[in-house]
């Protein structure tokens, strides 16, 4: 049972590896990203709090997502985790050891998408998702079969993000360098850290990570 966590700027392709490995190895996707959006949506308190500081592209409080990957956590108890978007900052680093720790688990891998910052716009602003079953599309890279019909689902109903627009994925991005890119010497030093090429088309990307975690399992 593994637990590796994805890192990579916005846009590196964190959750499309994430749901492929859910999909093709029966581990469970924990998104804080998508956590905050089901709680947004919900209009919960914890959505309440967030949804500000996603449209700012600021980064929402250790607390709040730390809890929030804590109540996700022991449904990937048989199964292992993909950790998306999680952790962010030095003290979500902690804190998820903290979690692993106290369930017996630990860290296998810390896999960086090796990606151009330049080229994420693109990928970003591009991307749209089917409302009914959030599958992911992108207007250059990845249309439906069927222009405006899901290929799972069949919806023709589909959406963008509010923090899918270049300005707040600049902030993203600066915040990813300030916050994010810091902790990798964290798990460097404990010899956890697999570089892929993030550039590399989907398949491909999805191929070396696989490579990664079979080779060294
Ligand atoms: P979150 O939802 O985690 O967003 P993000 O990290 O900015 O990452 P994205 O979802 O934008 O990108 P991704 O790397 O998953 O790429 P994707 O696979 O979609 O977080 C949103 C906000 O929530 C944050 O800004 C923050 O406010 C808050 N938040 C979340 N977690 C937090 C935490 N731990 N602490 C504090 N705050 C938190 O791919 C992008 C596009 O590119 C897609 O269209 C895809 O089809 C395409 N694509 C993917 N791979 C490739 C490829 N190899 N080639 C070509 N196209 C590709």
């Amino acid at each position: 049972m593994m637990n590796i966590i994805l890192l990579g700027p916005p846009g590196a392709g964190k959750g499309t590896q994430a749901a492929r490995l859910q999909a093709e190895r029966g581990m469970i996707q924990l998104s804080t990203g998508d956590m905050l959006r089901e709680a947004v949506a919900a209009g919960t308190p914890v959505g309440l709090e967030a949804k500000a500081v996603m449209e700012r592209g600021e980064l929402v409080s250790d607390a709040i997502v730390s809890a929030l990957i804590g109540e996700r956590l022991d449904a990937a108890s048989t199964s292992g985790a993909i950790f998306d978007g999680f952790p962010r900052t030095q003290a979500q680093a902690e804190a998820l050891d903290l979690l692993l720790n106290e369930r017996g688990r630990s860290l296998d891998y810390v896999i960086e998408l090796d990606v151009d910052e330049e080229a994420l716009v693109e990928r970003i602003t591009g991307r749209f998702s089917c409302v009914k079953c959030g599958t992911g599309y992108h207007d250059r890279f990845k249309q439906p079969r069927v222009k405006g019909i899901c290929d799972a689902c069949g919806s023709t109903d589909f959406c963008r993000r509010p923090d899918d627009n270049e300005q707040t994925v600049r902030t993203r991005m600066a915040e990813y360098r300030a916050k994010t890119a810091p902790i990798l010497p964290y798990y460097e030093q404990r010899r956890l850290v697999r570089h892929v090429d993030g550039m590399a088309p989907v398949d491909e990307v999805a191929a070396q990570v696989s490579v990664t975690l079979d080779g060294e399992a």
